[in-house]
């Protein structure tokens, strides 16, 4: 498979649903909407597009031609051969977008307008993901002087062991297809990892959008899904990865739910790696995770395992399955790391 073409992509992956509308002739149509459920279109229709590439041009092509600042997007469902995605958008500045009431929508669009408001309303309301996304567009700047100054002067890659670090991800990948990071933030570690390896299809996924475009990785699918609400196939992927995301779950009960998601998507393994709780450590870490993660990134996270726990939740959660523990310990903490192998 191609990975950069959309369509196929989607295809595969998501169980999105077809509607027999003949809503567009193009390729892909885009619903603009906002947080109040107001549509936006041009004139009387949806941005149309005919290039399936790469979505990340795409947002960058929307947010520039109407000026919008666009919080989500994530796909909806094929209208005939259309991809329908959804964008929704922070504020609207341009006068080329009409903000439409549900009630005139026109009657080309109410279908897939219904469609999208009673399979869609829910997944972004969860408070905390959508606290997560509105710091993570509020405070990028902040994203990217840490990007730019404090790991490359301070918290360098030598004291962060990233060759050992990636070395320790290539011994454990197995060799298969396709592979996701749920969760991959600014990070392009699996990346580079996943293609030296051979990967045909790897995605990067994270609900916040800013991070996805911060370092986009030559051959990388990006989706922007909530990982907790999402339409991604059982079994779609050989192996799912998941990195510092525990903690970003509000409860045991979301911890669970996300480790059962894992388990649904993938096929032949789970890798999940986790900082052991840096406030039970004493010197750098505990003050790393209380000054710069806290403080100045803002980083939401607050569901921190230690050792005992995250081995109890993930043996509970794939009690079936053999499970490798091990440890990685850098400037940053002690990162308990597990690897879940389905099948060969
Ligand atoms: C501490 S960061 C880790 C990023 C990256 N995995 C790494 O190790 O550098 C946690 C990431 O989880 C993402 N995240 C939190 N809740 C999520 C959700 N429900 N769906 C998808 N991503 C989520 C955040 O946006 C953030 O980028």
């Amino acid at each position: 498979m191609k990975t950069n073409d959309l369509t196929r992509f989607y295809k595969k992956h998501y169980n999105l649903k077809v509607l027999k509308l003949p809503v567009s002739n193009k390729k892909l149509l885009v619903l603009v909407f906002d947080d109040k459920y107001y549509y936006y279109l041009e004139k009387d229709k949806f941005p149309e597009y005919n290039k399936t590439n790469s979505i990340l041009n795409l947002v960058d092509e929307i947010s520039n031609t109407y000026k919008l600042k666009i919080k989500n997007y994530y796909p909806v469902c094929f209208c005939n051969d259309t991809l329908v995605f959804a964008f929704r958008v922070g504020n609207v500045e341009s006068s080329e977008l009409n903000r439409v009431p549900i009630n005139q929508i026109p009657d080309k669009y109410k279908k897939l307008v219904k469609f999208h408001i009673d399979n869609f309303n829910l997944s972004y309301i969860s408070s905390t993901v959508n606290t997560e996304i509105e710091t993570s567009l509020k405070y990028i700047n902040r994203y990217k002087f840490h990007e730019k100054y404090i790991k490359r002067y301070i918290l360098t890659e030598k004291k962060r062991k990233k060759a050992e670090f990636k070395k320790m991800i290539y011994d454990i990948l197995p060799n298969k297809e396709s592979i996701i990071d749920i969760s991959c933030g600014d990070s392009t570690d699996l990346f580079e990892v996943a293609s030296k390896h051979g990967y045909k299809t790897v995605v990067g996924n994270d609900v916040c959008i800013k991070y996805l475009s911060q370092t986009p990785y030559k051959n990388v699918v990006y989706t922007n899904d909530n990982v907790e609400y999402n339409n991604i196939k059982n079994n779609s992927y050989d192996v799912v990865f998941c990195k510092n995301t525990l903690h970003h779950m509000n409860s045991l009960i979301g911890i669970n739910n996300l480790l059962n998601l894992m388990d649904n998507i993938s096929k032949t393994g789970i890798v999940i790696i986790e900082i052991i709780d840096p406030r039970e450590h004493l010197g750098l870490p505990k003050l790393l995770n209380k000054w710069l993660y806290r403080k100045f990134l803002k980083d939401n996270g607050e569901c921190f395992l230690n050792e005992m726990q995250f081995k109890s939740v993930v043996s509970s959660s794939f009690k079936e399955y053999d499970i490798k523990y091990d440890m990685f310990t850098n400037i940053l903490g002690k990162y308990m790391v597990a690897y879940i192998k389905k099948e060969d």
